[in-house]
């Protein structure tokens, strides 16, 4: 488990890179460090979803925004753009470690 993992991060973390966030998937996204300037992904904080079990407390719009602050203060990056497809994806993807109430 742990292996294939790690080989499928091997695989999608370069594609990630080039591809700029451009239509990748929620879990490519949310691996990539494409998305801001220290080479911090998201995974890098919030391992396994780690601190993110209370996000079925915001709606999309907000949860969307929080992604945001975080691509700005704790990856050094460009907020993306409200509404893009990236953003969408992304917090979809963050959903299901939302904690189950
Ligand atoms: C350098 C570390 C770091 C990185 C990288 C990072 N975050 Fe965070 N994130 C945090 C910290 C710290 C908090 C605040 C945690 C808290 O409130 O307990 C946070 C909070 C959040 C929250 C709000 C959680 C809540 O319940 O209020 C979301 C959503 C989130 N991060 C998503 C992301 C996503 C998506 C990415 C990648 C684009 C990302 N984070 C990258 C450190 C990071």
């Amino acid at each position: 488990m742990r292996v294939s993992m790690f080989l499928f991060l091997l695989v999608l973390m370069p594609l990630a890179v080039h591809a700029g966030g451009a239509s990748l998937s929620g879990e490519a996204l949310f691996n990539s460090t494409a998305l801001g300037g220290n080479g911090k992904s998201c995974a890098s904080c919030h391992p396994q979803g780690k601190g993110l079990g209370q996000i079925g407390d915001y709606d999309d719009a907000i949860l969307e925004e929080f992604v945001n602050f975080c691509i700005r203060d704790a990856m050094k990056g460009q907020m993306l753009p409200q509404g893009a497809p990236e953003l969408q994806t992304l917090a979809r993807y963050l959903r299901q470690f939302q904690s189950a109430k």
